[in-house]
């Protein structure tokens, strides 16, 4: 069999204390974020987007967003980002001395709308002036496009709109998009598709992918992206997570899950796997649920006594 081409490392940016909590019912104390993002800064991830600096009426899961970026201890080498949806919060993102700021806004007109209450050419101009103030204070500048994939409320959603809203975040300087599937409705197929059109249009060490697992698919989608040469994956810790303003939205991929599959796969991601499982036993206590990643449970399990290790 011809042997795929697969690379030898990819980096994994850690999504978990920002889109994993936004969504979490249970509302995570200050001291214990920061002690879950100490533990993530000591795990080899070299890349935590540690909260948001959105209305926190919206999200109140993250209210204390100040006070957890300025509490944590840094880790040199590790960048520390933050989602930030206008010029308000992009001061509180500065008071609290954040490396990167992410922007974020959808392909989809609805889906926009309901998430920042602006429709997508009215939000052209509040995240170019974002971005220019972000580099001017010599941060880093990431990106987002939401609902890639399909629209929880517009379904199917035109790559035009993709292609269009990817041109102008980039022109406006940002160092990296990542395509969100942001309700998980993904499958490889599709992945595989949109991906040949933008691959035309913009460097793959530009891109990064962002699978939210609700069905099942985003080990999947990541299996394409990696052979369509795509080396930037997001996900969160346990696969905690989902967007509030996307109806039945699941969690990220599950970084425990990736990890399984990329070192098994003999793919370099410089993250130990051990210090994780601990990171995901805390915060699994913490929210008082089970947390939905495979890995992370079989990892218990042989832990706990359950299961035979079968290595
Ligand atoms: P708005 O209500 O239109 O804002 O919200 P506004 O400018 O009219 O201001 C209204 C009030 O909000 C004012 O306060 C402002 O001061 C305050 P008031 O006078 O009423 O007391 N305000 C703020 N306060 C603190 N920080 C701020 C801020 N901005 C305004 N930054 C806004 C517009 C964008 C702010 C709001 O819609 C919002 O916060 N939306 C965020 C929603 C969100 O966080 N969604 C989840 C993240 S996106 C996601 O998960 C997708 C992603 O993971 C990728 C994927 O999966 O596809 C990234
Ligand atoms: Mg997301």
């Amino acid at each position: 069999m011809e042997h795929l081409k697969w690379p030898a490392g990819v980096t994994i940016k850690e999504v978990g204390p920002r889109d994993g909590l936004q969504n979490e019912k249970t509302f995570i104390s200050t001291e214990d974020k920061i002690a879950w993002i100490n533990q993530l800064s000591e795990s080899g991830l070299k890349h935590i987007e540690i909260t948001s600096f959105v209305n926190p009426k919206w999200i109140p899961a993250l209210s204390d967003a100040v006070a957890v970026a300025t509490g944590i201890k840094k880790v040199p080498g590790v960048t520390y980002t933050a989602l930030v949806p206008n010029l308000q919060g992009l001061e509180r993102a500065f008071k609290a001395d954040i490396d990167e700021v992410a922007v974020f806004m959808s392909a989809s007109e609805t889906h926009n709308l309901k998430n920042i209450n602006k429709n997508i050419g009215e939000t052209f101009p509040v995240l170019k002036d974002l971005v220019r103030d972000t580099i001017s204070a010599g941060k880093l500048s990431r990106g987002y496009v939401s609902t890639v994939f399909g629209c929880p409320y517009e379904g199917k959603v035109d790559i035009e709109s993709v292609i269009r809203v990817s041109e102008t975040l980039f022109a406006m300087g940002i160092e990296e998009l990542s395509l969100g599937d942001t309700i998980g409705v993904a499958n490889p197929k599709q992945v595989q598709e949109v991906l040949e059109v933008l691959l035309k249009r913009f460097p793959a060490d530009k891109l990064a992918m962002h699978f939210h697992d609700t069905r099942g698919t985003a080990l999947a989608n990541i299996l394409v992206s990696l052979e369509m040469g795509i080396t930037t994956f997001d996900s969160s810790l346990g696969g905690l997570g989902g967007c509030p303003y996307a109806p039945g939205a699941a969690g990220n991929v599950a970084t425990d899950d990736l990890l399984y599959m990329l070192h098994g796969m003999g793919i370099h991601t410089g993250v130990d796997e051990q210090k994780l499982l601990h990171a995901s036993q805390f915060i699994q206590d913490r929210i008082g649920r089970t947390l939905p990643s495979k890995s992370f449970q079989a990892a218990s399990a042989v832990l706990s006594g359950k299961l035979g290790n079968t290595k």
